[in-house]
């Protein structure tokens, strides 16, 4: 017979080890609670302790284990008391979602060295030794799932944000390189792409008036997103659902890149 039998298709995380970094506020904190909603235990990992506790907290409550590792991910030494803290509370690591990020909007012109190594060392380095590290465990394992937090600015300019829109494009291309490294050992690396989404981030671009009608007018569906809007695409790339998924960037855009 051609193909396999027919049954549900399987979008639970039950059970699963998920690491989601950045899980103090915005996308992080509601993609925690979404993976939490989905069955997950989560290890809740960023830099201000109070906001991952709450975070933490709203994950026992829906009955899951949530672990708070407080660390500054752009040091490798941090990454790796990371993976030690996670296995020390679970013994393995079924999900990584690198998801902390930061933007700082400067013309090109102005762009200065702190910036764009600040830029750069979170959202790019941190997403390869993070995947690095946590991925050979799950090289080991036979299995795992990496969920990188690219941006639809990894497919298109905007501007005054050369380091930011370059650093997604690295992530996005990262992606693809691990997907094709690690396929063969049982581990999907995907990446998700969303559009401007209401959170600290962007609040302050997103006030100016001029700014967010030039925003809305590029976004089709007419609206910015909310951080509950970006959570399907990351259960779903998560979950067994995408197994045969690997090396893309699932844009969650309104459909500005379409347009
Ligand atoms: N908000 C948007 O419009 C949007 C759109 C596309 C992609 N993204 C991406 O989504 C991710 C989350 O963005 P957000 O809007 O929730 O931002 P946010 O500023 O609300 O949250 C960023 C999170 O990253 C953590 N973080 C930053 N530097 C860190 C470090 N050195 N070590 C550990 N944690 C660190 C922060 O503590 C915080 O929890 C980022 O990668 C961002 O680039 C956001």
């Amino acid at each position: 017979m051609v193909g396999q039998p027919m049954g549900m298709v399987d979008f639970s995380l039950s059970d699963s080890i998920a690491v989601v970094t950045g899980a103090s506020r915005g996308l992080g904190k509601a993609i925690a609670q979404g993976m939490a909603e989905a069955g997950a235990h989560l290890v809740c990992v960023g830099r201000a302790l109070d906001e991952l506790e709450a975070t933490a907290e709203a994950v026992r409550s829906l009955g899951r284990r949530a672990l708070v590792v407080q660390a500054d991910i752009t040091r490798v030494s941090e990454i790796d008391r990371l993976v030690e803290a996670t296995l020390k509370e679970f013994g393995r690591v079924d999900v990584l979602v690198n998801n902390a990020g930061i933007n700082i909007s400067q013309n090109a012109l102005e762009v200065t060295e702190e910036a764009w190594d600040a830029v750069m060392g979170i959202n790019l380095k941190a997403t390869f030794f993070c995947s690095q590290r946590f991925g050979r465990v799950m090289v080991e394992q036979k299995k795992g799932k990496i969920v990188n937090m690219s941006s639809q600015m990894a497919l298109v300019g905007l501007y005054n944000r050369s380091a930011y829109c370059s650093s997604k494009g690295g992530v996005s291309q990262l992606t693809k390189v691990l997907a094709v490294e690690w396929a063969s050992h049982g581990v999907n690396v995907n990446a998700v792409g969303p559009t401007f989404i209401e959170t600290d981030m962007t609040l302050k671009a997103l006030q100016d008036k001029a700014f967010y009608e030039d925003v809305l007018r590029r976004i089709p569906l007419g609206k910015v997103g909310q951080p509950r809007d970006v959570v399907g695409a990351v259960v779903y790339l998560a979950s067994p659902a995408s197994d045969f998924v690997t090396g893309h960037t699932l844009l969650v855009d309104g459909g500005w890149v379409a347009w």
